[in-house]
């Protein structure tokens, strides 16, 4: 059964499923995790304009939803962000370059977030050498509403199958300015190819597949308890975890059926691509990374805006030594003349889905 299946993708490969049939609606409406998504109701609604940029910041997409940020208000009109780093994923993402990327998507929300409350930031990165913080913002009156402010609160990545509509060609050429995008049929079938086989290095590999696992929330009470990370929610879910068949322990099992399930589906889903987008910067230090992640952002926002789908799937530029084959053949494909890929996602139309939870403003403030 075509959902079934679809809802198994959380036992093995992460994101929110909710079960969206007309007759479960009622037990899933139960199931929804609210107080883990309460942040997302709560954006720009401080009454501080600081606060209030912050506050949309987190919303920001980034690595397993690992939300590694912390932030403090200093003096009258500064605020600093800094890595929490008792937040890291040292198995798939050992240098931090993902989390940073994850940075500059929050920095880039942030800003846009500001620029539309009638302010603006003026961001200094690393302002104290690589041991300090992330970055200082200083804000001050003015700024214009960029006209991607409006969809920030639609903005997600898209953990599902898309259709088969192509994506048209103006609608590749106005994203253009963010990420290089690839409608190609002969690439975006290598690509479908690498990033499956990159996909299933990182699930047959323990330490790197535990790593998720580890991060994985079960039900709504983990959820709303410890809103961050690999949520798994949802009626269907939930049943299955009551009935045993899915747990911590069958979710990290290369012989349980939820595992066996979960790598079916997401061959399917990676084959339901109709394109890719990729985002290479020229030199990979921290400021490289924050930048891409601040494009990355916009990237979505632009997605969102023209009504398709944005899925990161990073495996392929993960780097350790199980990867590097996948690693290189990415960059032979997307960075011929040099450079290093940041960012690699599907490009597409795919179904609405909910939003994601996350950990209020008042848990990452450092200076209360
Ligand atoms: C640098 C980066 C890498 C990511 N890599 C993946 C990935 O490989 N697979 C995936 O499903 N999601 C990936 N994501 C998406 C996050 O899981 C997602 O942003 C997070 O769960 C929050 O969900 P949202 O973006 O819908 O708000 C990545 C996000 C960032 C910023």
């Amino acid at each position: 059964m075509a959902l079934t299946r679809r809802k198994t993708l959380a036992l093995i490969g992460g994101g929110t499923i909710f079960a969206a049939t007309a007759a479960t609606a009622g037990f899933v409406t139960s199931r929804t995790p609210t107080r883990a998504l309460a942040p997302w109701e709560r954006a720009g609604g401080y009454g501080d304009p600081r606060l209030d940029a912050l506050s949309y910041g987190l919303l920001a997409p980034n690595p397993h939803n690992l939300q590694p940020w912390q932030v403090a208000l200093e003096g009258e009109d500064s605020f600093a962000l800094y890595h929490d780093t008792s937040r890291r994923l040292p198995h798939t993402d050992p240098y931090d370059r993902q989390l940073r990327i994850g940075f500059g998507c929050f920095l880039e929300l942030t800003g846009i977030a500001a620029q539309a409350s009638g302010h603006t930031v003026e961001l200094t990165l690393f302002p104290d050498g690589p041991q300090g913080p992330v970055a200082r913002g200083v804000m001050g009156k003015g700024g214009q509403t960029d006209p991607l402010a409006a969809h920030i609160m639609e903005r997600r990545s898209c953990k599902e199958p898309f259709t088969d509509r192509a994506v048209e060609a103006e609608k590749a050429a106005a994203l253009a300015e963010f990420a290089s995008v690839h409608t190609d049929p002969a690439l975006v079938a290598d690509l479908r190819a690498l990033t499956w086989e990159a996909w299933l290095t990182e699930t047959l590999t323990p330490r790197t597949m535990q790593e998720s696992v580890d991060l994985m929330r079960f039900g709504k009470a983990q959820i709303n308890a410890t809103p961050d990370g690999i949520d798994m929610g949802g009626g269907f879910l939930e049943a299955l975890m009551l009935a045993g068949v899915f747990n911590r322990e069958t979710a990290a099992d290369p012989d349980s059926t939820a595992f066996q399930q979960g790598i079916a589906i997401y061959d399917e889903m990676l084959n339901a691509t109709p394109a890719f987008v990729s985002l290479t910067t020229e030199g990979s230090a921290p400021q490289d990374h924050i930048g891409a992640g601040r494009r990355w952002l916009r990237l979505n926002l632009a997605t969102t805006q023209l009504g398709l789908s944005l899925h990161p799937v990073s495996q392929a530029l993960q780097e350790y030594p199980e990867m590097a084959p996948h690693y290189a053949r990415a960059h032979e494909l997307l960075a011929p003349q040099g450079g290093t890929v940041q960012m690699l996602g599907r490009l597409g139309y795919g179904p609405a889905i909910p939003r994601t939870p996350r950990w209020p403003l008042e848990a990452k403030r450092r200076d209360v």
